[in-house]
């Protein structure tokens, strides 16, 4: 049988309007990373970190659109997650990263935390103009054996 050349996913515009929604989301960004080679922890990071971002896109901003995109830039492969949508904006940003700082009886820590999981992270928002957060990550260190041939498992010598 011929092997499948590697392909780089398609960049892909999901719709956050329900629970529902938000589990498309987890669910692509799974796939994604796991095309592009990240490991099994940086996966994990940034599905965490999407959950929480579209969470906030869905709860506070009233719904949008995730923006699910693949980058490679020179030798590094990374992944762009954008979280789009128009509702009120955050007026103080600062004050909305703080750990703890919630308006709507959360623990106030998915801003926070998702900032913490990724390489880059930047807000885009204001009072009336809605809130984009786009975070990305690249790949690091060397990358995880497929599972098959050459993997070893646990307590194996
Ligand atoms: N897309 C958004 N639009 C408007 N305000 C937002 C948006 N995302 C975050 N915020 C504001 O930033 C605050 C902090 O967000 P964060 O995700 O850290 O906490 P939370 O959503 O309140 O609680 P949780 O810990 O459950 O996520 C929110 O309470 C809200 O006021
Ligand atoms: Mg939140």
């Amino acid at each position: 049988m011929m092997e499948a050349l590697p392909r780089r996913p398609a960049p892909i515009t999901l719709p956050i309007g329900s629970d529902a929604d938000l589990a498309r989301v987890r669910q692509h960004v799974r796939q994604v990373a796991t095309e592009l080679g990240f490991g099994l922890v940086q996966q994990t990071k940034l599905v965490t970190a999407a959950s929480e971002l579209a969470r906030n896109t869905l709860v506070h901003g009233g719904g949008g659109q995730a923006e699910i995109t693949p980058l490679e830039e020179g030798h590094r492969t990374g992944l762009r997650l954008s979280f789009v949508d128009q509702g009120p904006g955050i007026r103080d940003v600062a004050l909305a990263m703080t750990d703890g700082y919630t308006t709507g009886g959360g623990l106030g820590l998915g801003l926070s935390g998702a900032e913490r999981l990724v390489h880059e992270f930047a807000i885009d928002t204001g009072p009336g103009r809605g809130t984009t957060v786009t975070a990305v990550a690249w790949v690091t260190g060397v990358p995880a054996p497929r599972s098959g041939a050459g993997t070893r498992r646990p307590g194996a010598r």
